[in-house]
């Protein structure tokens, strides 16, 4: 069952940053609900996390968008907020909503996570990654994932998404000996996690902190960069060929800072990061992104001019071409066909 992709592919190749032909592509929530076929599945598979514990379904509809479109990668499908369902938080995704979760408010609800059923949660994810790699072409890497502790935390603490985060904020400055003792849980979770999917067969893995650009600078460094470095560290000890991207969406001026210190083998830039300054990144890490996912969805010769622009800045570094955040749910399908055709061709 094992299968070991090959170096040379383009996104191996870069995230090594070693130089390609053309930047290698693959984009956030690649798989998803802009897809008809994964409503189809979505909607025989019953709840969503229902389908993210089904690695029959999990496993199609991580290949949908590989189907269709000539990606350079695979990403699995689930979703970060397994790590807390894993941890007995209950978890649930309501339609038009997003998620809901019962918050981690103090100590008490602290306490009554619990990580020795995890493995158990994660096993249906360690099966999908298996049965993805046994279909993919040799070529094509599947990449693992997990939400990073800051992220995460936030939606554990606030019991959904939220705007500005503010209750984790306020849990970290006033109970930050709790909200550590959190964060330290997530970091050995989300470790374990991570090396699971890289036993199943995951060959590149990525770092989602997706509310990075929330922290002024003392906190980032306290519980996006600290916890991140703890999660490269272990995982690198027992993986060390595996790449790691880092994606502190937001992080912008930071960003160089979480790029140096955490280890990671390449950073994932978000759409409000200057094309100029991945370039700067460029210098000392791979970096990967960051077309704005709502010129995605609305195309035309803006979303052409932007991708060339894009690819003539990066282009000859270390790059791999995605979107600053995922794919909207309303994005035509034909945008996407075209965005990966001109990335593959350098054209139009
Ligand atoms: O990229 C992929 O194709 C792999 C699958 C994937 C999903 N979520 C599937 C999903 C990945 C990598 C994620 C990451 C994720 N999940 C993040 C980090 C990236 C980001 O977007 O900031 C976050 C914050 C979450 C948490 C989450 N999951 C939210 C806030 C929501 C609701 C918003 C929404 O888009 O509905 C989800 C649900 C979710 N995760 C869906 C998918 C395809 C949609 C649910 C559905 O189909 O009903």
């Amino acid at each position: 069952m094992l299968r070991v992709p090959r170096p040379d592919g383009l996104l191996l190749r870069a995230l090594a940053g070693k130089p390609n032909d053309r930047p290698p592509v693959w984009l956030m929530r690649q798989a998803g609900r802009y897809l008809p076929e994964y409503r189809e599945v979505r909607a025989k598979a019953g709840s969503f996390l229902d389908l993210c514990r089904n690695p029959a379904l999990a496993a199609e509809v991580t290949l949908q968008p590989l189907r269709r479109f000539e990606l350079d990668a695979a990403i699995v499908f689930s979703d970060i907020l397994i790590v807390p369902y894993a941890l007995g938080q209950k978890v649930e995704f309501v339609e038009g909503e997003g998620p809901k979760l019962d918050p981690v408010s103090d100590g008490k609800a602290m306490a009554r996570l619990n990580a020795s059923r995890a493995d158990e949660a994660f096993a249906p994810v360690y099966e999908t990654v298996a049965r993805v790699v046994a279909e993919l072409p040799e070529a094509v890497p599947l990449i693992g994932f997990c939400g990073a502790p800051w992220t995460v935390a936030t939606y554990m603490v606030e019991g959904s998404g939220s705007k500005d985060q503010a209750a984790s904020r306020l849990m970290a400055y006033r109970e930050p000996e709790i909200f550590q003792a959190l964060i330290d849980l997530l970091v050995a979770v989300s470790a374990d996690y991570l090396l699971g999917q890289i036993k199943a067969g995951a060959s590149v893995l990525q770092i989602f902190d997706s509310w990075a650009g929330s922290l002024p600078e003392d906190q980032f460094e306290r519980w996006c960069i600290a916890p991140t470095k703890q999660i490269v560290a272990r995982v690198k000890k027992e993986a060390p060929e595996i790449p790691v991207i880092g994606f502190p969406r937001g992080a912008d001026l930071l960003a160089e800072r979480y790029a140096r210190e955490t280890g990671i083998d390449a950073i994932g830039c978000g759409t409000s990061m200057p094309v100029g300054w991945m370039q700067r990144l460029q210098m000392h890490i791979p970096v990967q992104g960051n077309l704005d996912p709502l010129l995605l969805l609305a195309g035309g010769p803006a979303l052409d001019t932007r991708t060339r622009e894009i690819i003539a800045i990066l282009g000859s570094g270390p790059f791999v071409f995605n979107l600053g955040h995922g794919i909207h749910p309303d994005t035509p399908i034909d945008h996407v066909a075209r965005l990966v055709t001109q990335v593959k061709s350098g054209a139009p």
